[in-house]
């Protein structure tokens, strides 16, 4: 079977708090759990490090998915940390939007270190959106900026 959907393997970039998230994710690799390769972690001191401009920047250098993961509502180790985070993804999401990359391709989860399960099946499911959503539209744009560039280049 070859369609573009089993073909794509999408690039995805998760940035994880180190209390929740990065801590759930070992607790899955303890337990053997399986979860795509193609999530690639960040580990932060707190989601309520994230910054709108990182997160574009991460579709900019070619990432077909993003995602921030912190600690539960209300468990956030500085307080309110993960709150920051969720608006700042709400914002970078609306920016998305605009630009044409789609804000669905920026999640913001929220889980706990002992989530080692959840932690997978996040994984696995956002992959699998992204998957169906296709390559970010930027790659797109950018190859053929290339393939531009290399025939101006020729003539
Ligand atoms: Fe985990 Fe703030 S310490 S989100």
């Amino acid at each position: 079977m070859s369609n573009s959907s089993t073909q794509f393997e999408p690039k995805i970039i998760a940035f994880c708090c180190y209390y929740c998230a990065y801590s759930a994710a070992d607790l899955a690799g303890s337990m053997r759990l399986q979860y795509p390769a193609n999530v690639r972690l960040i580990e932060m001191p707190c989601t309520g490090k994230t910054d709108v401009r990182v997160l574009l920047e991460a579709f900019e250098n070619g990432a077909d998915g993003v995602y921030v993961a912190g600690c539960l509502e209300g468990d956030c180790h500085f307080l309110k940390g993960n709150l920051r985070a969720k608006k700042r993804v709400q914002y970078a999401k609306k920016l998305l939007d605009e630009i044409g990359i789609g804000g669905e391709r920026l999640e913001m989860f929220n889980l706990a270190s002992s989530m080692g399960p959840r932690f997978a099946e996040i994984a696995r499911e956002f992959t699998e959106k992204i998957r169906q959503l296709g390559p970010n539209p930027l790659k797109k744009h950018n190859t053929c900026s290339q393939e531009e560039a290399k025939e101006k280049n020729v003539s």
